[in-house]
């Protein structure tokens, strides 16, 4: 074939098209992976926050290994409490399963406390090989969904770690859930009473009593941020109900208690 024939010139043209589109492709499939694995690391590196080994981190570890040598994630059916492998642990997304019908299920208006409408039928966990389990949670903020963890101890009721990883609120004032001062305040608190009833609250900031009976269960809310610290409240009152993981925390009592 001529160099100068119109079929070699589609020919070479041809060819360019199709070598330029597999590494377009090849670019595109490395940022996917490359975002997938950012996104995992930011979900590990939050949960080892809540879990309590930030300062691993801080020294400088390495979070995958941290993660690996420490955590265990599996899935909870939060109707039962029970472990399920109903559904793939590996590729399962609890953000998404919330819009996906046969995943997720209406929550009853008055159990609603955390404002969300809808829940995952299945609740990604993370089992601390050293004892404990880091919970997922979510709900509605001031101005926008809230996400976060909650580490509780083996007994099934005392916090370790608290932590949000994403929400909306205002800089200086709700944005404040993020303080280190004021997140302080959540590890040793307990989740349930004596007598098995669910105790942790967050108060209007001031009328925290250290000297009250329920201190050990009571959060001082934020300055100026009623209405976030009572979102926070909603979250963590839905969550630790019967709608949300008390059932899973009786059996892990149980268990691992
Ligand atoms: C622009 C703007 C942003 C605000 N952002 C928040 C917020 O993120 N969280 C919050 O609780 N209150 C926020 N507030 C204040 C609330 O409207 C409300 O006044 C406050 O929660 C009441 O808290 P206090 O009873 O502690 O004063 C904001 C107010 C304004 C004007």
């Amino acid at each position: 074939m001529s160099n100068d024939s119109i079929a070699k010139t589609f020919l070479v043209a041809f060819l360019l098209c199709v070598v330029c589109s597999v590494l377009v492709c090849l670019a595109a499939i490395v940022r996917i992976d490359r975002e997938a694995y950012n996104k995992q690391l930011e979900i590990r590196k939050t949960v080892l926050e809540a879990g309590g080994y930030q300062q691993q981190i801080d020294d400088g570890g390495n979070i995958d290994e941290i993660f690996t040598t420490n955590m265990e994630m599996k899935l909870v059916d939060l109707a039962t409490g029970k472990y399920t492998t109903a559904v793939d642990a590996a590729t399962y997304n609890q953000k998404e399963a919330v819009k996906q019908p046969e995943l997720s299920e209406t929550i009853p208006a008055d159990l609603d406390l955390a404002g969300i409408g809808t829940r995952a039928k299945y609740a990604a966990v993370y089992l601390d090989k050293n004892g404990g389990v880091v919970l997922p949670i979510r709900g509605a903020g001031m101005w926008g969904p809230m996400y976060g963890y909650i580490a509780i101890a083996a007994d099934g009721t005392t916090v370790k770690g608290f932590t949000f990883y994403q929400h909306s609120e205002t800089p200086g004032l709700g944005a404040e859930v993020d303080n280190p001062n004021w997140k302080k305040q959540w590890p040793d608190k307990q989740v349930f009473n004596a007598a098995g009833k669910l105790a942790l609250k967050v108060v209007k900031k001031g009328k925290y009593d250290p000297n009250a009976a329920d201190a050990i269960s009571t959060i001082d809310g934020i300055a100026g941020s009623t209405v976030t610290g009572s979102k926070v409240h909603g979250i963590v009152r839905y969550w630790f109900g019967e709608h949300g993981f008390a059932p899973f925390l009786a059996k892990f009592k149980a268990e691992r208690g």
